[in-house]
């Protein structure tokens, strides 16, 4: 499966020139907006809204090979004909993204990095939310889950202390529930298993010409 549908799907980042790449160009005429998911793992969620969503394009980032072949299992099942797979580190690849190119985001369950000393190579920090604000679309959605309150805490301080990001729960149900629209994944699983109950968090990347408009005051 990996020699055969692998190089069909796979897109290299280092091909290509930073911000050079518009990903709607990689899928059919039939797909209306593209939507990323950095570290899909085996693919569970990947699959499942790629299932759902036929008239959306899927951008999979995931370097460890074992959970792409686990994906190309799903998409030859599932005969899914609207996901491409980078496989290599997610930074790298939104660096060569166009400008606002991306409308949905998704961030699944990262590695937690629990010891204080390691904290600096969790995804979320500076410049993988900047990098993150660069390709999304005006009011795209950036969604994020975790088992592990630490790396919550510090999803919410750091997405809250952006300019671009708005945290969209009003209330705890909004992100101790997940919403129905949202497939489960394998660490979702684990976590509930081990007794650790996930927290689903959705920021909204605000619009540009808003966030212009409180830097000048006139908003
Ligand atoms: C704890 S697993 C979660 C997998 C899956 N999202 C889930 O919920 O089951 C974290 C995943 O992120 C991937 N990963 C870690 N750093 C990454 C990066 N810089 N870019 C893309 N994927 C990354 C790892 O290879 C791993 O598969």
């Amino acid at each position: 499966m990996l020699t055969r549908l692998l190089p069909q799907l796979q897109i290299s980042p280092d091909d290509l020139g930073v911000g050079a790449l518009d990903p709607a160009g990689l899928f059919g005429p039939d797909v209306r907006a593209v939507w990323l998911e950095v570290g899909f793992g085996a693919g569970e969620h990947l699959a499942a809204m790629a299932k759902a969503h036929p008239d959306i394009g899927f951008l999979g980032c995931e370097p460890f090979i074992n959970g792409v072949a686990r994906l190309l299992v799903d998409v030859e099942e599932l005969g899914l004909s609207n996901i491409r797979i980078v496989v290599d580190d997610a930074g790298l690849l939104l660096d060569r993204l166009a400008l606002a190119s991306i409308e949905r985001a998704f961030l699944l369950f990262p590695d937690p990095w629990p010891k204080r000393r390691h904290n600096r190579r969790r995804f979320i920090g500076q410049e993988n939310i900047q990098a993150m604000a660069r390709v999304l679309t005006d009011g795209a959605h950036w969604r994020m889950a975790t088992d592990h309150m630490d790396y919550c805490r510090w999803m919410l301080d750091h997405m809250t202390g952006s300019q671009e990001f708005e945290w969209l729960a009003r209330r705890p149900g909004d992100w101790r529930r997940r919403p129905d629209d949202w497939p489960p994944t394998r660490y979702e699983g684990k976590g509930i298993e081990a007794g650790r109950p996930p927290a689903f968090l959705t920021f909204q990347r605000r619009k540009r010409h808003q966030m212009a408009q409180v830097s000048r005051g006139t908003l």
